[in-house]
């Protein structure tokens, strides 16, 4: 089964992308193909359909629908666009799916004043394709070059199966300073130091090669591009690793070595293991726990632990036993306390002294490696046991001395049940007042910034479909609708939250007619009304095909009449001096004749 779908921060995201670039990309996408890369579909009818991919089944449920350029599955009530989709499927924030759907628009994405996300060249295909290129390079020379043996047989001695090599795609970089400028042409030479690959020689308009003499592991980002190397040499040298300097596609803060391989393995694996080095990675992998991931050299930083939680609900992160690995465990859980949103989980696994997890699994086997796994520190124990270390818990000193500690990094974590419980735990260890705890552990961050949007699993709830809920319904499944509601100025006077969706629904597809079901919903996209809209946007018309014209005109009639009504009601109810005036003339039984038939009538009173 699926798990609980992450939460997912676009607030103010899409902010910087132009909607009306987000409206033009949805026109040029079609989700169908989209979709089909991932999971392939079956055309049925007018729809397309797989087995879902966000939960087991049998049978197909899952269908995508071409017209509306919208997916839902039957089952398990998942629902949404082309966006929604990578977002969901592939994990990906807000931005990076608008990245990605313009790159398969050959767009880009215009106006983005965050650097992160625009790399001042704007075209970063062609640095991809070198570093593909190179990846190649290196994997060949593997098994041609003259003096490979010594590399494959560093490998064979450090335990490596063939297969394993092949998987990771692990390549050798020989000696020699122009290598890769004798492969790639010297036309290429800027393009070989813009991806960190040579290095520029400062006397002379010439470059030598970064990686020499090395084993190679390439780094992929999670769709799977070749974005960077780590290299290490086969002896003793120093450095031992070498990894690529930071590009414009190459960030060592935001990468995990090893994250595409082990979604290859499992799109939504139960945990991902977090561990020092590519060694870990690949020997672990080798012995069948492929959800292991290294950090690049440095300590885990919040973005991975964003990263990591977008594609798993828990992370163990291991450490060698020694004072270097328990100074960077509490690294780790320094950097992990602001992201314990709920749902997530964190555990510490330390490793006897003298041992890494390429070391051990060889040693022990996946089975005694996994227990070990699953026997890891819950964070919260890690948390308390780190902090009493010194502490005398008999005294009453002692005990505040914890408490105060522990409510400092307790703030750190967002408000939740996950902090509750850690709360709890710490009253029962230190005998404080729960009330002064959770005073003092208050997470200062703003409301507004902790509002999160979720592209949830949830089934959509049945909510009773008024007719102010079947008109929107009907129009965002049949845009075209819009053409044949003119006069819609009623609708402005109307109080109602759906009268408002309504209208601004009309009006933006008077202005533009073309929009598709998935593009009207990326318009709110950053809004709490794209959840309903989209649950609107999958229920099932069961008015056919020729009748919904008519229907969608009755629903706006219907709904103008309610109104008028409601304001017939309300002047008789609450009536104004003139309007009884008028009503002087007549005698009582008169009076109130005409007083029901006013409330019952939709056209306005006119005097
Ligand atoms: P093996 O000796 O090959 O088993 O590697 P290891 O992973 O056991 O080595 P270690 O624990 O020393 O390093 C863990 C990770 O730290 C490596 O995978 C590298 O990412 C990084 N690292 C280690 N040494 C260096 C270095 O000299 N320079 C840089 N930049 N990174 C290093
Ligand atoms: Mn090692």
């Amino acid at each position: 089964m699926r798990k609980q779908p992450d939460t997912i921060h676009i607030m103010n995201m899409n902010k910087r992308i132009p909607q009306q670039f987000i409206d033009d990309l949805m026109s040029r996408i079609n989700i169908v193909d989209l979709i089909n890369d991932f999971v392939p579909l079956r055309r049925s009818g007018s729809n397309h359909s797989a087995c879902c991919p966000f939960h087991d089944e049998k049978t197909p449920s899952f269908t995508v629908s071409d017209s509306k350029q919208f997916y839902h599955c039957f089952g398990c009530g998942i629902h949404g666009t082309a966006v929604g989709f990578l977002m969901e499927y592939e994990r990906m924030t807000f931005p990076e799916a608008i990245h990605e759907l313009a790159s398969r628009a050959n767009l880009t994405v215009p106006n983005e004043t965050n650097a992160e996300n625009n790399p001042k060249s704007a075209n970063l295909t062609p640095l991809y394709n070198l570093l593909e290129q190179v990846n190649e390079f290196y994997q060949q020379q593997l098994r041609k070059h003259s003096e490979a043996s010594m590399a494959v047989s560093y490998l064979k001695n450090r335990g490596l199966s063939g297969a394993i090599a092949k998987k990771f795609n692990i390549g050798y970089a020989p000696e020699g300073w122009n290598n890769l400028l004798q492969h790639v042409g010297n036309t290429n030479a800027n393009l070989l130091i813009e991806a960190g690959l040579s290095i520029k020689k400062e006397e002379k308009n010439h470059c030598y090669d970064r990686f020499r003499n090395r084993i190679m592991f390439p780094i992929r980002d999670t769709r799977g591009r070749v974005i960077g190397f780590g290299g290490r040499v086969l002896g003793n040298d120093t450095p031992k690793y070498l990894n690529s300097p930071e590009t414009p596609i190459f960030h060592k803060g935001k990468e995990l070595y090893g994250l595409f391989e082990a979604r290859k393995a499992d799109n939504h694996p139960d945990r991902l293991l977090v561990v020092e080095g590519y060694m870990d990675v690949v020997a672990l992998a080798q012995y069948d726990i492929q959800y292991a991931v290294a950090t690049l050299g440095t300590s885990a930083t919040a973005q991975h632990m964003e990263l990591l939680y977008r594609h798993t609900p828990e992370v163990v992160f291991c450490f060698d036993g020694d004072r270097a690995g328990i100074d960077a465990a509490w690294r780790a859980l320094r950097q992990t306390l602001p992201t314990m949103k709920s749902g997530r989980q964190a555990r510490f696994l330390f490793l006897p002294d003298g041992e890494d997890p390429d070391t051990l699994v060889r040693k022990e086997g996946k089975a005694a490696f996994e227990h070990r796994i699953s026997t890891a520190d819950s964070l919260s124990t890690y948390l308390f046991e780190h902090l009493s270390k010194n502490i005398d818990l008999s005294t009453l000193d002692g005990r505040a001395r914890l408490a105060e500690l522990a409510q400092a990094m307790i703030k750190e974590i967002p408000d939740g049940i996950f902090k509750s419980l850690l709360i709890q735990e710490l009253t029962a260890r230190t005998q404080v007042n729960p009330n002064t705890l959770s005073k003092n552990t208050r997470n200062e961050e703003p409301a507004a910034h902790r509002q999160q949007k979720s592209y949830s699993n949830q089934k959509e709830q049945k909510t009773q479909l008024t007719p102010m809920r079947k008109a929107i319904m009907f129009l965002i499944q049949n845009p075209q609708l819009a053409q044949h509601s003119l006069d819609i100025s009623w609708l402005a006077e109307h109080k109602n939250t759906g009268a408002k969706v309504l209208l601004k629904l009309l009006e933006i597809l008077h202005a533009r007619p073309h929009l598709h079901t998935g593009g009207i919903l990326e318009l709110w996209s950053d809004k709490k009304e794209q959840q309903y809209l989209s649950q609107l946007a999958c229920r099932d018309i069961l008015t056919p095909e020729t009748g919904i014209k008519i229907e969608f005109q009755g629903l706006l009639k219907l709904l103008q009449t309610e109104q008028q009504q409601e304001k017939n009601q309300a002047l008789f109810n609450n009536p104004k001096p003139d309007f009884l005036t008028e009503l002087s003339g007549l005698n009582y039984e008169e009076r109130k004749e005409f007083m029901k038939t006013l409330a019952k009538t939709n056209k306005p009173y006119e005097g």
